[in-house]
């Protein structure tokens, strides 16, 4: 079975075309004001594909990763460069010498889907195998990083950092093995706990969730496919039908003998907004859920609306209880850093059209009263995940600002709008134009100065 509104270009045309130019452009044009308080770098990464693309198309997840970067300083844009993350099956394409560093059983893959900052360094990760690759302060390539040999397995796009102890909690996994792997990553960017949990098959696990005491492994029917693989699929991950979704609770710092599992109606969840531990035991967790993943669409998520869903989890019973908050397509749900794994009253996500990969609006949602409240850019314009910075001395959850990058399908401009988060329908406070186009991508951070 085949979607019949499943174009195989769609990941490199129009507004995801890949581009070919490494920029560096200063002193950017600003509109509005930039806060001075906001010293540091937004880095956004995702990908780019270079070379040709593979028969039958080619898949969203495995372009070869670029990073596009703004540096914000002293009420300026600083500058804005975009870099390949030169993982060696980019390099082998651009025709460069191999950046070295320890590779994951010899994975020479992309790191396109997340760019983060860990203890003053910065990395490019991605899921499934591929190690990091470590970048320096301007993006370029420094080399594929194991974290100093501490890391023994693949790695995850999704680390969540605990705002209490600075602790990186990940779920891993790499399709040899039937189990995922939770690995810890401390503030200086080893491995501090690594725990092999059986999952009795080689499920896709994307992403996760902590609370103040807990992490979550979500164990959902899309998993890995030998015949896929044997045929040559660029993603051989595909939904299976009749396996049990589930979602397992274990303590922060916990091994395969705490997992509790708790089942819940098969579906497919790339990202949770967040999580927090309920006084009774209970974990209230909100998440963008997909019906299904790569059943009818082999190229990317597009199996019908993403949606955001309310989930109690009981380990007591078991079970998972379910509520849909809001039924509009969307996608790249974030939370304040500071309240990952906290109750958080407010979540930002992105209109998401999954049938043609376009995004719209952004929304906030105050999950507490079940309301939202929607920025849209312009008919034509497409945001990216939306990133909270907090206003110095911030009083208020929502006291700070958003930043994001949006595109204009219309004449293909690039900018990166600084708003409030406390007034997401009111003038932006500031727009960085950008030099040239970015294309939609994935995940970024804003790395402050320092940090
Ligand atoms: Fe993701």
């Amino acid at each position: 079975m085949t979607n019949v509104d499943a174009d195989p270009t769609r990941w490199t045309t129009g507004l995801y075309a890949p581009v070919e130019q490494e920029v560096t452009a200063t002193d950017l044009p600003v509109r509005g004001t930039l806060p001075p308080e906001l010293d540091g770098r937004y880095l956004r990464n995702g990908p780019n594909p270079v070379g040709a693309a593979p028969e039958g198309g080619q898949h969203w997840f495995t372009g070869a990763g670029m990073v596009h970067g703004v540096r914000l300083r002293d009420g300026r844009a600083e500058w804005y460069r975009n870099r390949y993350v030169r993982s060696g099956g980019v390099t082998d394409v651009l025709g460069e010498p191999d950046r070295g560093g320890p590779l994951h059983d010899g994975s020479r893959g992309p790191a396109n889907t997340n760019v983060v900052g860990i203890g003053g360094r910065t990395f490019a990760i991605v899921e499934a195998g591929s190690f990091p690759i470590e970048l320096d302060d301007e993006l370029e390539t420094i080399a594929s990083s194991d974290f100093g040999g501490t890391l023994r397995t693949s790695f995850s796009a999704h680390p969540k950092r605990d705002p209490a102890t600075g602790l990186l909690h990940t779920m891993t996994y790499y399709w040899p093995e039937e189990s995922v792997h939770y690995v810890v990553v401390g503030p200086d960017a080893t491995v501090v706990h690594d725990a092999a949990i059986p999952v009795g098959g080689r499920p896709m696990v994307h992403d996760t969730a902590i609370t103040e005491t807990r992490v979550l492994v979500l164990d959902l029917p899309c998993t890995f496919s030998m015949d896929d693989a044997g045929a040559g699929a660029p993603l051989p991950y595909r939904w299976e039908a009749g396996r049990p979704a589930r979602v397992g609770v274990l303590p922060l710092g916990g091994s395969a003998d705490d997992v509790v599992w708790c089942s819940v109606d098969p579906c497919y969840v790339f990202h949770p907004l967040n999580a927090h531990d309920l006084p009774d035991g209970r974990i209230e967790a909100f998440v963008v859920r997909h019906p299904k993943m790569f059943d009818t669409d082999r190229l990317g998520p597009n199996e019908g609306a993403p949606t955001l869903e309310r989930w109690v989890i009981d380990p007591a019973s078991g079970t998972v209880k379910e509520e849909r908050l809001d039924d509009r397509s969307q996608e790249f749900p974030r939370v304040p850093d500071a309240l990952v794994g906290r109750p958080a009253r407010y979540g930002y996500t992105v209109g998401f059209d999954v049938a043609h990969g376009t995004t719209s609006a952004l929304y906030k949602h105050d999950v507490t009263r079940d309301t939202s409240e929607v920025r849209s850019f312009g008919p034509t314009a497409m945001a990216g995940e939306a990133v909270f910075v907090p206003r110095d001395g911030a009083t208020a959850e929502d006291d700070g600002y958003l930043l994001t990058l949006v595109t204009d399908a219309a004449d293909e401009r690039s900018a990166l709008h600084v708003l409030s988060a406390h007034d997401v329908g009111g003038d932006p406070v500031a727009v960085v134009d950008l030099p040239q186009r970015v294309p939609l991508g994935f995940h970024g951070n804003w790395i402050p100065t320092g940090a």
